[in-house]
């Protein structure tokens, strides 16, 4: 059995250590391609590999093709819109994502983002706190609950809309659920995107819900930048210049956005969300294990494409 972890932005260390302690502690054999550039070297590296485990990575019907022995690949994190899911079923390959895993790391940024831009990027002039101030959060998956729990410690007033979470689990964890996005955005200080990308999420964020949120409003986004409408995101900045926008990982139109708003908008230079060695630990050492079951029992139960 040979497994294949391939990153274009590497686990930590320590992760890469553990995975390794569970792939080969299974009698498999494990190959690292790390920091790729090029396709073609990802293509090559899985020709011959039985399972796969990447991050944000994309697989699709091209590394597919060329990856003839291939059963299973996780992705090592939860959103899971880079596989195609459709090509890995046909492939007969089971595709699978490790839910949870990081989703504390995310969460965690959600809070380094809001206070940054709350004290003005820390340049020393008065900004504002996060204390009594209302918070939205898209989405109360595994992300939006630890942001939640954070939230809580901050002494904020929290709410969530997401229609496929019960009112009931929100209301345990101390948050107002709300039933519609509108609501979401025109009633929160700060919103918190945690919402994954579909074709029915895709350019969902635009500027009619941007543009309806209270005065001083800041949206954070570390979700996916597909979700955002970014010709709605730069009218709504310029309509409204009291609005912030912090995000992890750029938009396309990043340097147009960053010089015509400054300090207004924040971008984390590469998707960083995920990136703490806890985090990568968590979901490596999950995908490691999830890819041994697999193999060697045929187990399951984290596969998305069903
Ligand atoms: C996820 O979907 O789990 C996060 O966005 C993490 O992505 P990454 O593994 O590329 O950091």
């Amino acid at each position: 059995m040979k497994v294949l972890i391939a990153t274009e932005k590497p686990f930590a260390a320590v992760a890469v250590d553990g995975m390794r302690e569970v792939i080969e502690g299974a009698g498999a054999e494990l190959v690292l391609l790390e920091k790729y550039s090029d396709k073609a070297d990802l293509l090559a590296a899985v020709a011959d590999v039985d399972a796969l485990i990447i991050r944000s990575d994309k697989v699709d019907a091209e590394v597919l093709d060329a990856a003839r022995n291939l059963k299973i690949v996780v992705r090592a994190g939860a959103g899971y819109d880079n596989i195609d899911l459709a090509a890995a079923t046909a492939h007969n390959v089971s595709a699978q994502n490790t839910p949870g895993q990081n989703s504390n790391a995310v969460a965690e940024l959600v809070f380094g983002l809001a206070v940054m831009m709350c004290r003005n990027m820390y340049n020393g002039t008065s900004g504002s706190e996060l204390k009594d101030k209302t918070l939205g959060i898209q989405a109360f998956g595994q992300v939006g609950r630890n942001v939640a729990r954070i939230a809580r410690g901050f002494g904020m007033s929290i709410s969530a809309l997401d229609p496929f979470c019960p009112d009931a689990v929100m209301e345990e964890a101390g948050v107002t659920p709300v039933h519609s996005v509108e609501q979401l955005y025109k009633e929160n200080k700060v919103v918190s995107i945690h919402i994954p990308a579909t074709p029915e999420t895709r350019g969902s964020i635009g500027y009619d819900l941007i543009a309806s949120m209270p005065k001083g409003g800041l949206l954070i986004n570390t979700a996916r930048k597909e979700v955002i409408d970014e010709e709605g995101l730069i009218r709504a900045l310029d309509a409204r210049p009291d609005l912030k926008y912090a995000a992890d990982v750029a938009p396309e139109r990043a340097m147009e956005i960053k010089e015509r708003f400054g300090d207004r908008v924040f971008f984390t230079p590469k998707k960083m969300g995920a990136q703490t060695s806890e985090a990568n630990i968590n979901a490596g050492i999950a995908a490691a294990r999830q890819v041994i079951a697999f193999l060697t029992t045929g187990e399951d139960r984290f596969r998305v494409n069903k």
